[in-house]
């Protein structure tokens, strides 16, 4: 999403922004790439990812190998959540973009990455919205959640609040972890879909692993370009959605605006710390 863009849409695109994925345009490199990443994903999370996440995994095994075609993977999500893929040219208006998800239609790039972009990409292509997002939205939980996201960015629009909802996806759908029995376990699209991070964001000393906290969250600024300095630990995805529709944020918002913003590297006295990090890291890697 974001907020900067026309509000209408670009030549070939639908009133709401929609285009055809045109999945016969893909060319056998980029199918290459995507089953590479695949591939090196699954091996790197089956240990490491959600178990929601990996149990959703098999939607993504369609009939061909290679970018899933967004027509026959919609078929299947559809049937298990009512969920459906849609493919935008790029980033679209945040209106645009809670209208989709409070219908429960997950927007997805179609581009895919060169293969000298493995490990690194500015802006998120198929491999980050389809295996990072789409698994998911298989688990019927999630998927209630992603809606509740989207029908609170439409009551949002006129608080003056969006740079606060924003940060609640950003580090539960892009960045979130799971406390598990076996440990912690990463469900953010942002980490599951990047090779690094699923190994920074559970193994590495320099970040921190706080307990969820709403308000908190609302109030925390993140870094768009490297890995993050704090990921937030949920205990379930029902206590997610419970917290997100149980939780009035008219007041909430109010109340927030009232304090100060926290940077990404805060630690304060109300947190529940799982592991403070050291921010070496982040200290390698001054903002850019
Ligand atoms: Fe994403």
């Amino acid at each position: 999403m974001a907020s900067d863009l026309p509000l209408t849409p670009p030549p070939g695109a639908a009133a709401d922004w929609t285009v055809p994925q045109d999945w016969a345009s893909y060319t056998p490199a980029d199918h290459a790439t995507w089953d590479t990443l695949f591939r090196r994903q699954v091996e790197m999370l089956h240990d490491r990812a959600a178990p929601e996440f990996l149990a959703g995994l098999d939607i993504l095994r369609l009939s061909r190998p290679g970018i899933p075609d967004f027509a026959e993977l919609s078929e299947r999500l559809y049937r298990a959540t009512g969920w459906e893929v849609v493919a935008v040219p790029g980033l679209v208006p945040d209106a645009v973009f809670f209208n989709h998800l409070a219908n429960r239609r997950f927007v997805a790039g179609r581009f895919i990455r060169r293969p000298d972009q493995l490990d690194y990409l500015s802006e998120p292509d198929v491999f980050h919205d389809v295996f990072g997002h789409v698994p998911l939205l298989a688990n019927p939980v999630f998927a209630d959640y992603m809606q509740a996201y989207g029908q609170g960015g439409l009551r949002a629009q006129g608080m003056d609040a969006l740079v606060n909802l924003a940060r609640l996806y950003w580090y539960t759908v892009e960045f979130g972890l799971l406390r598990t029995p076996h440990g912690l376990r990463i469900y953010g699209a942002g980490i599951v879909s990047s090779h690094g991070e699923s190994v920074f964001a559970l193994d590495d000393p320099s970040p921190n692993r706080l307990g969820f906290d709403l308000s908190r969250l609302l109030r925390t600024d993140y870094r768009i370009d490297t890995y993050q300095q704090s990921y937030f630990v949920i205990d379930s995805f029902a206590d997610l959605l419970d917290q997100t529709r149980n939780t009035d944020f008219a007041p909430l918002y109010a109340a927030v605006a009232d304090l100060p913003t926290l940077a990404p590297d805060a630690v304060i006295p109300q947190d529940r710390v799982l592991h403070h990090g050291t921010q070496a890291y982040a200290r390698r890697m001054p903002a850019a």
